[in-house]
């Protein structure tokens, strides 16, 4: 979506993946304050999003959308102010819908649904500071068309507060399964391309609930030619952090994210982080290929279903070249500088984890554990044209 934002994917932390409706205005400083204390926010994680439950149950006597006032007793204007205070973004969430999915599956009672209510409520938005909208479905109702009708209401409403907003949407909520049938960029900033992400590396559904790590990356990387700058496919909030997976996935996670040029969104807490998870989110090689002003998404090379070969293209001409273990047992992958679009013969690889270099001549190999992906910045060659053999849902003209 050309509304200014968003030229690289949005980074930042959201609150439903750990805390769910359990959040107030005490908790979502507390959070912002780590983020910045953490270095996180140096880093480029600036939006603080706060997802479902923040909603009264009622607008007030003007039709006006109301923050959860124990929940938030100082008001959602004061929250935003807060979060600008600390140099970070405000984010929040709504439903065109009249139920937000919490309140189907969890019978919380909360929101009033944007939809009739469109300028009025992204009005209120903008007043009360806020950077960030993550539209969410929530309804079992409605195709496609309605879909896209509806959420390019609340893209114009926003576009007419004069506001910048980023636009998060998902189609996918309630298994309505949308989104790797649409490119939205005419719609969003971001789109979910699957259902909710859970703390796990794989649970073996193609797009179903709940969705691991491998799955939804199954997804998503066929959607490599929808990334563009201010439009970015959403394979959901990160996971790493959260227990569920070993460190070799957790960092797997992170790459594979990064490469996809995702929106880099944490959904742990922030203030209780051990020190992977620390490292983790915070490697600069690999934010800096997320973040590269190209805003590619990683092209496939190649996929035998264990080793997966995945190239992003950056703006200074180097390549980020992923090496990916989709098996379970250790093994060797390689592939080489002209298969992901590289001429010449001589080449620099920087590890993204270690930072060691090592040169090749065109070579591009390493052994990687189980779940594991070794990510390369390959510079030194010109960049060519993607070969045939890359996927063809890059257009040549992509290419610097
Ligand atoms: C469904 C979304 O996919 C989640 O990310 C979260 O926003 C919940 N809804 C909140 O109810």
């Amino acid at each position: 979506l050309e509304n200014g934002v968003a030229r690289t994917p949005p980074m930042g932390w959201n609150s439903w993946n750990t805390f769910g409706c359990n959040i107030s205005e005490t908790l979502i400083k507390q959070m912002a304050d780590a983020i910045v204390n953490s270095g996180l926010r140096d880093l480029g994680y600036k939006y603080v999003v706060v997802d479902d439950c923040w909603f009264n149950p009622t607008r007030d006597s003007s039709g006006n959308l109301q923050g959860n006032p124990s929940r938030f007793p100082s008001g959602m204007k004061a929250l935003g102010d807060y979060l600008h205070g600390k140099g970070l973004k405000f984010g929040l969430y709504e439903v065109p819908v009249d139920k937000t999915c919490a309140q189907y599956f969890n019978s919380y009672s909360g929101a009033t649904g944007s939809q009739g209510h469109e300028v009025q409520d992204a009005r209120q938005f903008a007043a009360w500071g806020v950077d960030y909208l993550k539209y969410d479905w929530c309804s079992p109702n409605g195709t496609i068309t309605d879909q896209v009708n509806t959420f390019a209401k609340m893209r114009d409403a926003l576009a007419a507060t004069g506001r910048q907003i980023v636009y998060s949407i998902n189609p996918n909520s309630i298994h309505s399964k949308t989104g790797p049938q649409r490119n939205w960029g005419d719609v969003a900033n971001m789109w979910r391309t699957t259902e909710d992400i859970t703390n796990k590396w794989d649970t073996g559904q193609t797009n179903g609930y709940p969705m691991g790590i491998q799955n939804i990356v199954n997804v998503t990387i066929p959607l490599a030619s929808y990334a563009k700058p201010g439009a970015f496919n959403d394979p959901d909030m990160m996971e790493i952090g959260r227990g569920g997976m070993n460190d070799t996935e957790m960092r797997s996670h992170f790459a594979l994210w990064a490469m996809m040029a995702s929106p880099l969104i944490a959904g742990n807490d922030i203030r209780n982080m051990d020190s992977a998870t620390t490292t983790i989110l915070k490697n600069q090689n690999l934010i800096a290929i997320n973040q590269d002003s190209l805003a590619q998404q990683a092209r496939q090379i190649s996929n035998d279903g264990t080793r997966r070969v995945l190239a992003k293209n950056l703006s200074n001409g180097d390549v980020a070249v992923a090496l990916f273990n989709q098996g379970g047992s250790t093994t060797t992958i390689s592939t080489t500088a002209s298969a992901v679009g590289l001429s010449g013969g001589s080449f620099t690889l920087r590890d993204a984890w270690s930072n060691g270099t090592s040169t090749s001549t065109g070579t591009i190999s390493a052994s990687v554990p189980a779940h594991g992906t070794v990510v390369y910045r390959v510079s030194g060659g010109a960049t060519a044209s993607p070969s045939p053999s890359a996927s063809p849902s890059v257009s040549p003209s992509a290419s610097p």
